[in-house]
């Protein structure tokens, strides 16, 4: 798929937020916060491999918490703007939610298991956990977030905006 880069005009006189590239997509935007998350996850995994269940807790948390936010920006800010957009609402985004809801679960789990201290329980289900994650994740980054930036030029400031707010708050 074809994606034409769609640049973030701003006015110098509007207080820049921060973005901080003069160019910003839908698509690097989110893969950046795919990224951020895959780092937490690493941490917590680091953690877990020294035995170290309070800080791989702690790490999991972290790594949750920024997971869940970046599933609640999705299905509050950027899937309704593309479902109002498109009218494809039973389409990639009602996939993406129904990926949501089976990673949140994974997550809970694996959380259960890491106050139990039961590192082959969560060993198995930090293993589906990637597994699902990471195709799930190739799939908006080289799907959904191009339809997304190829759809939503008109809303891309706008959109940017709210789903930056919305990361930074968690
Ligand atoms: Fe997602």
């Amino acid at each position: 798929m074809v994606v034409k880069a769609h640049p973030l005009w701003r006015n110098e006189n509007e207080p820049s937020i921060a973005i901080g590239h003069a160019m910003t997509t839908i698509r690097s935007f989110m893969t950046d916060d795919h990224r951020r998350c895959d780092d937490l996850f690493a941490d917590a995994e680091q953690a877990v491999a020294k035995k170290d269940f309070t800080l791989a807790g702690a790490a999991f948390g972290h790594f949750q918490s920024a997971m869940l936010a970046h599933f609640d920006s999705e299905e509050k800010t950027l899937f309704p703007t593309f479902e109002a957009k498109t009218g494809m609402s039973m389409g990639p985004t009602q996939v993406m939610r129904m990926e949501h809801v089976q990673l949140r679960a994974l997550m809970n789990d694996a959380v259960d298991a890491l106050k139990a201290g039961n590192s082959d329980d969560y060993l198995g289900l930090a293993d589906t956990l990637v597994i699902m994650m990471q195709q799930h994740n190739m799939k908006e980054e080289n799907i959904l977030y191009p339809m997304c930036d190829q759809h939503l030029s008109d809303e891309l400031p706008a959109v940017l905006e709210r789903l930056e707010t919305e990361l930074c708050e968690e």
